[in-house]
């Protein structure tokens, strides 16, 4: 088995798994921008102890290079987990990040997100390098 076989995907618009990524068609070379992240953007995910968003992983793939990059590895970590039980908790993070990042030559963007019942999603966008 490998990986890739359990690795869901869709349009973001229509599942809510799927991890959304929003950064600019093309950039400059060596320039800052920021790539957000999240999920249940058209429609919202659960957030509660029982069910949630764990983490969103970012990677780059250039066009001109064989391996992936790992871009970021951003983790939610409070669900409404408390004492007094499940969803009475005083914090609820919300799955969305953002990275920061300079590319020097164009690729694609690949976002995995992870369920804590429903697994992993994936979604990607190409994106352009200008020198
Ligand atoms: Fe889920």
């Amino acid at each position: 088995m490998k990986m890739a076989e359990v690795i869901q995907t869709a349009d973001w618009k229509a599942e809510k798994h799927v991890p959304v990524i929003v950064a600019p068609e093309s950039v400059k070379a060596g320039e800052k921008f920021v790539v957000e992240l999240s999920v249940g953007k058209e429609i919202a995910h659960p957030n509660t102890t029982e069910h949630h968003i764990r983490s969103i992983r970012l990677y780059f793939k250039p066009d001109a290079g064989k391996f992936v990059y790992e871009v970021g590895s951003f983790e939610f970590s409070a669900h409404a987990e408390s004492a007094d039980g499940p969803n009475k908790g005083a914090a609820l993070t919300e799955p969305t990040a953002h990275a920061v990042l300079k590319l020097m030559g164009s690729g694609t963007l690949l976002a995995v997100a992870y369920c804590n019942i429903h697994g992993l999603w994936e979604s990607s966008q190409a994106i352009k390098v200008e020198a």
